[in-house]
């Protein structure tokens, strides 16, 4: 099983990648935080059947994290990462330090609007798009994919990611895949690993209460008593609700009517101390 390249500077990565450039192959970009789970190797496959060659970067992003947020605690599974990714046969894993993403002097930032302010993960983590949205856009000025993966896990962040490389023209196709979940439901995330047995198996509340309010709304139930149902099951679980919201799939714009096109139900909660998102069509 060969091992794939692990590129730690911006000059070894535009070497390799212009190699297969100039070879006429495409590239897929997987972006990671590390610490992958099925969700992320369903990314990665979905990868190989776009592109000739899938590039996977593994960078726990400071600028995405608050200082009261979980960034030195945040997991880090080197080995087992490449071991996996190993498996998959990835061609490059791209894992810049901190100070090669963001030398000294740094003075850039992507601050996104239109998705990235629609009241959601916005309005209790307002610094997170913004690092975000600068991290993917140097990440694909960094590999120049031809298409790039992001899991509807986190679909505000699709979406935010989606516009900024539309709006500053970045040749690249975005390309989002449904949600990797466990067997009981849990959609798969890193941060799952900080929860306690007890809380595990709690958890999957999240996911029955968004199918249960979305399949109440289908059925004709006004959109705000089905919201408010679903809040009291998520809180009667143990969770602190930050947001149940219904909104249009497209745009992230607050719904009313249940007869309304597109939407998407999405929630965030918090389960002790770990923060849960998950969301589905409606
Ligand atoms: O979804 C993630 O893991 C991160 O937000 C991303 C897209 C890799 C940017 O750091």
């Amino acid at each position: 099983m060969a091992k794939p390249a692990v590129i730690r500077s911006i000059s070894s990565l535009r070497r390799t990648v212009g190699r297969w450039r100039q070879a006429g192959a495409n590239i897929a970009l997987v972006p990671t935080m590390g610490a992958l789970h099925a969700g992320h190797l369903e990314l990665v496959r979905q990868a190989k059947r776009n592109a000739d060659r899938v590039a996977v970067s593994i960078f726990v992003n400071p600028a995405q994290f608050a200082p009261h947020e979980d960034l030195a605690s945040y997991p880090r599974t080197w080995k087992t990462d490449v071991a996996a990714l190993a498996r998959l046969q990835v061609d490059l894993i791209w894992a810049p330090s901190p100070a090669e993403m963001y030398p000294d002097g740094f003075a850039a930032r992507i601050e996104p609007e239109g998705p990235a302010k629609a009241g959601l993960e916005d309005a209790f983590r307002p610094h997170f798009f913004g690092g975000v949205a600068t991290v993917v856009a140097k990440l694909l000025l960094q590999v120049e994919p031809q298409f790039a993966m992001f899991g509807e896990k986190d679909f505000q962040q699709l979406k935010v990611v989606t516009a900024m490389a539309r709006d500053l023209n970045i040749p690249v196709k975005i390309i989002g895949v449904p949600t990797m979940r466990e067997r009981d439901g849990l959609a798969m995330s890193s941060r799952n690993a900080y929860l306690s047995p007890n809380e595990r198996a709690v958890a999957p509340t999240l996911y029955r209460t968004l199918k249960d309010s979305a399949s109440r709304i289908k059925s004709g139930d006004a959109v705000a008593a089905a919201l408010a149902a679903g809040r009291s099951e998520i809180e009667r679980a143990g969770f602190v609700v930050d947001y149940l919201e219904l909104r249009d799939a497209t745009t992230l714009a607050p719904v009313a009517s249940p007869k309304h096109g597109k939407m998407r139900l999405l929630v965030a909660a918090k389960l002790g101390r770990t923060r849960l998102i998950d969301n589905i069509k409606v």
